[in-house]
C-alpha cells in the first residue's frame, strides 16, 4: 500500500527524505473504526469510561489495586511497586497468597459442581470431558501430594513439563503452584532435546509428560522423546532423576517406548497412593516466582522468563476482566496451546481466577475438517473465543462458508500473536463473528505476563490492523534509534517501548540476569544510577506507529527473530541447528511471506569446502531442525548455497537474501566483501521458485520494509 488518494492526512505529510533504518517511513491506507454492538456495550465489565480516569498515569501504579483486589491474599501488601533495584521491580511487596487457591479453592462454596475445565478430544466420537471446580480440587491435591511426597519437589524448586493439550496439564500447573514449585511447561510440539535443554536450564530433576495424544487423526508417540530430553539434559550437566508419565487412557500404555526402571512412572498408577489426599496451599510472597516460559530471542541460548505469583495472577486476572469480559457464566474458549504463554495467561491462570469455565481443545483446528471449531462452539455454547492470525487465515482458506452452517453466537473475540491483515480481521469480524461480536486485537509477548495493547472491547472502536491504544495503567512510547519519541500521527515506525513497570512484567531470565537488563532495559536507559522507573522504559523489539487517533500498529520483530504461525523462533537457533550437520559449513534463516502461517522460514546454508549440493544434504538439514528445536519450525524450503553475502567484516547480511527470498529489493549491496555472490544467488534461488510457481505476490509496504530491516539487530 502505498500512498495513495485515499491515505490519511498525516501519511501524505511524512517526510520523503529518506530516514534511518529505524525511522522507517510506514504509509497506508487508514482503515475504518467498527463499533461494538449495543448488546455487548449493555452487558460489558469495562463500560464506564472513568475506567479509563481510575487508570491514568497520575495513578499509577496504585491504580494496579484494583486487579489485586480480584484476588484472595492471605496477607496484603504494604508497598504496591518497590523500585529499589532497577529493574527488577517488585509488586505487592509483603503480600502473600497462593494461585492454585485463587484458581479453585475459593470458587468451591459457589460453584463446586460448575465446570472449570471442559476438554475436547480431537476424536470427534470420543467424549468431551467436563473438569468440574470440585474435580479440579481432588485432582490438584493429589497430584500435588505425589510430587510432593513421592517427587520430593519443596518449594522453589522447578520441574519440567512437556504435555500436550489434555487437563493434565493444568492440574500438574496448579499442584505446583499449590506448593509453590515452579513450573516450566515447554510446548508439546518442541523436540525432545529442545525440552532437555529447558530441563538442564532450570536445572529440573522432575520432567512430566505423557504416552501419547491425538493430532491430525493420529495418535502421536509423545513419551519418546523424554528419552531424548533426559539424554540431552544429561549432556548438558543436569540428571532428570524421574520421569512421571501420565497416559492418555490411564491403564493403557500408548508409546512404544519403553520404560525406564527406576526412573519412569505412569502417573495413574502412583496415584492410587494418593486418593483423596489434601495439601494445604503453600502460602507464598507476592514476589516467589510462578512459572517459567521459555522464549527466543536474539542468541542461541532460550531465555526462561521467570514470572512473578502475585504481580502476575493479579494482572491476568484483571486483564481477562476487562478486556475477554469473561464473566463467571461465561463459556470462554482459547483456542492456543497452553504451552505457550497466551495458555498460560488465558486458558489457564486469567479465567480460573475468574471462575469461569474454560475450553480446551486437543487437536488441529481443521480436524476432520474445517467446520470442527464451529460445531465445538456450537455444542458448548461457547460465547466468547480467542485465537491466533494463523488460525483464522487457515479456516477462512479451507472453510471460508463454514460458519454459516453453524448456531453458536460469540459476544467477543480475540486475535493474539502477530499482526493480523485487515482482510483477515474483516473475515474474522463478519463470518467468524456473525458481526454480532466485539473484536480485540491484543498485542504482547511473552515477557510481558499479559495484554500490552488492545482497545478496550465496549469503550473503544476496533480498527482491522491496529491493536489500539496501551491497555489500561500501560503507557507505551515509540522512540527512534536515538531515543527521540516519534510522535502518533508522524507516519513514522520505530520501536515501541512501555515506560512503566507493571505487576505482569517478568522478573528476569532465569540464570541470566545480566541479559534481562540488557536485552530489555539497556538501548533506552537514561541513567543506571536512577531508581525512578521513569528512566527505565521496557524495549519490546517490536516496530510500531501510531496513528493520530493514538493506536498503534505493530510491524514485527526488531530482532533477529522470526514469527511462524504466532511462534517466535530465533534464527540463531535454527542456524545452530543446521550447523549440526557435518557437511555445513554456514547457515542462515529468513522469512518469507506466507498466507497461511504469517511468515515462514527459508534456510540457506553453504557447504563444506569440497563437497556437492544434494538433495540428502537439504534432509539432513530438515532433519535436525525438527530434532534440535521441533516440527514447527521446520523450513519451507533449504537452498544450499556457494557461499553467503557477507559485510566486510565477515558478517552474514541476512537482509540480502530475505529480498532474494521473497522477491523483493536486496538494498544496498556495495559495502559487501563478495557483491557477485548476490546475482549468482538470485538466479539460483528465483529460477527454480519460478519454475515451481512459487512467486510470492508483490510485498505491500510494509512487508518491504521488514525484510529490508531484518537481521538489522546484528
Ligand atoms: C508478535 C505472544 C501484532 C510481536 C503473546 C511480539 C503481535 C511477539 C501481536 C510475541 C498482535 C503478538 N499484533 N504482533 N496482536 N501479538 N505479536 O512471545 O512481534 O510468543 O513481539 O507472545 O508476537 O510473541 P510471544
Amino acid at each position: 500500500m502505498g500512498i495513495g488518494e485515499d491515505g490519511p492526512a498525516s501519511a501524505r505529510e511524512a517526510p520523503e527524505a529518506v530516514v534511518s533504518e529505524a525511522q522507517i517511513a510506514v504509509h497506508w491506507r487508514e482503515e475504518d473504526y467498527y463499533q461494538p454492538p449495543a448488546s455487548f456495550i449493555a452487558q460489558a465489565n469495562a463500560a464506564d469510561p472513568a475506567i479509563r480516569q481510575r487508570f491514568g498515569e497520575e495513578h499509577f501504579p496504585d491504580c494496579f489495586k484494583e486487579y489485586a483486589d480480584l484476588l484472595t491474599w492471605d496477607q496484603s501488601w504494604d508497598t504496591t511497586l518497590d523500585t529499589s533495584d532497577p529493574p527488577f521491580w517488585k509488586w505487592f511487596v509483603g503480600g502473600r497468597l497462593n494461585a492454585s487457591f485463587n484458581c479453585i479453592d475459593r470458587h468451591l462454596e459457589s460453584s463446586r459442581n460448575k465446570a472449570a475445565l471442559i476438554w475436547v478430544p480431537e476424536p470427534e466420537d470420543e467424549e468431551t470431558k467436563e473438569v468440574t471446580y470440585q474435580d479440579l480440587y481432588r485432582r490438584v491435591n493429589e497430584f500435588a501430594a505425589l510430587l510432593r511426597d513421592f517427587g520430593g519437589v519443596k518449594t522453589g524448586d522447578r520441574v519440567t513439563f512437556h504435555l500436550p493439550m489434555l487437563p493434565e496439564l493444568p492440574v500438574s500447573m496448579l499442584a505446583c503452584a499449590r506448593l509453590g514449585v515452579i513450573h516450566s511447561e515447554v510446548f508439546g510440539g518442541f523436540s525432545g532435546a529442545a525440552c532437555g535443554e529447558r530441563a538442564a536450564d532450570s536445572q529440573s530433576r522432575i520432567l512430566v509428560t505423557m504416552d501419547a495424544y491425538y493430532r491430525n487423526g493420529e495418535l502421536i508417540d509423545h513419551k519418546a522423546k523424554a528419552d531424548e530430553a533426559v539424554e540431552k539434559a544429561r549432556e548438558e550437566g543436569q540428571e532428570v532423576e524421574k520421569v512421571l508419565v501420565w497416559r492418555r487412557h490411564p491403564g493403557e500404555y500408548g508409546s512404544q517406548s519403553p520404560m525406564v526402571d527406576g526412573r519412569d512412572f505412569f502417573v495413574d498408577e502412583l496415584l492410587e497412593v494418593y486418593r483423596d489426599k489434601v495439601v494445604e496451599p503453600v502460602s507464598m510472597p507476592a514476589e516467589a516466582p510462578l512459572f517459567l516460559m521459555y522464549t527466543s530471542g536474539t542468541t542461541g541460548r532460550p531465555k526462561g522468563c521467570q514470572h512473578s505469583t502475585g504481580g502476575y495472577l493479579a494482572y491476568v486476572a484483571g486483564t481477562s476482566k476487562y478486556y475477554q469480559d469473561i464473566h463467571p457464566e461465561d463459556t470462554y474458549w482459547c483456542f492456543a496451546d497452553i504451552g505457550w504463554i497466551t495458555g498460560h495467561s488465558y486458558i489457564v491462570y486469567g479465567p480460573l481466577a475468574l471462575g469461569t469455565t474454560s475450553v480446551m481443545y486437543e487437536g488441529v483446528p481443521t480436524y476432520p475438517d474445517a467446520g470442527r471449531p464451529w460445531r465445538i462452539a456450537e455444542r458448548l455454547g461457547v460465547n466468547i473465543f480467542h485465537t491466533a492470525p494463523t488460525t483464522i487465515r487457515m479456516l477462512r482458506k479451507l472453510g471460508p462458508e463454514e460458519p454459516k452452517k453453524y448456531d453458536y453466537h460469540f459476544k467477543h473475540m480475540t486475535t493474539v500473536g502477530e499482526p493480523i491483515e485487515p482482510d483477515v480481521w474483516r473475515w474474522y469480524y463478519e463470518v467468524v463473528g456473525k458481526g454480532e461480536a466485539a473484536v480485540v486485537d491484543t498485542w504482547w509477548q511473552t515477557e510481558n505476563g499479559g495484554f500490552l495493547g488492545s482497545t478496550l472491547p465496549a469503550l473503544e472502536p476496533m480498527k482491522p490492523g491496529s491493536c489500539g491504544p496501551g491497555v489500561l495503567g500501560i503507557y507505551p512510547v515509540i522512540y527512534d534509534e536515538d531515543g527521540n519519541v516519534v510522535k502518533a500521527g508522524s507516519g513514522r515506525a520505530g520501536n515501541i517501548c512501555i515506560r512503566n513497570p507493571w505487576p505482569g512484567i517478568f522478573q528476569t531470565i532465569w540464570g541470566q540476569p545480566e541479559r534481562f537488563v540488557e536485552i530489555y532495559y539497556e538501548k533506552y536507559c537514561r541513567n543506571k544510577e536512577s531508581k525512578d522507573w521513569r528512566d527505565w522504559p521496557y524495549f519490546a523489539g517490536d516496530g510500531a506507529v501510531q496513528a493520530a487517533d493514538g493506536y498503534f500498529r505493530i510491524l514485527g520483530r526488531v530482532d533477529d527473530v522470526i514469527n511462524v504461525a504466532g511462534h517466535r523462533l530465533g534464527t540463531k537457533e535454527l542456524e545452530s541447528a543446521s550447523i549440526t550437520v557435518e557437511e555445513i559449513a554456514e547457515a542462515a534463516a529468513v522469512p518469507v511471506m506466507d498466507e497461511v502461517r504469517g511468515r515462514a522460514v527459508e534456510m540457506y546454508v553453504s557447504l563444506k569446502p569440497g563437497l556437492s549440493p544434494s538433495k540428502e544434504i537439504e534432509q539432513k538439514v530438515a532433519k535436525a531442525i525438527e530434532t534440535e528445536i521441533g516440527k514447527i519450525a521446520r523450513p519451507k524450503r533449504i537452498w544450499i548455497v556457494p557461499d553467503m553475502p557477507k559485510t566486510r567484516s565477515g558478517k552474514i547480511m541476512r537482509r540480502v537474501i530475505a529480498g532474494i527470498s521473497n522477491f523483493a529489493d536486496v538494498g544496498d549491496v556495495t559495502t559487501l566483501a563478495n557483491p557477485e555472490i548476490v546475482d549468482d544467488i538470485r538466479h539460483l534461488v528465483q529460477s527454480e521458485k519460478v519454475a515451481q510457481g512459487d512467486v510470492p505476490r508483490e510485498l505491500t509496504k510494509q512487508e518491504q520494509e521488514e525484510i529490508a530491516a531484518f537481521g538489522r539487530a546484528e
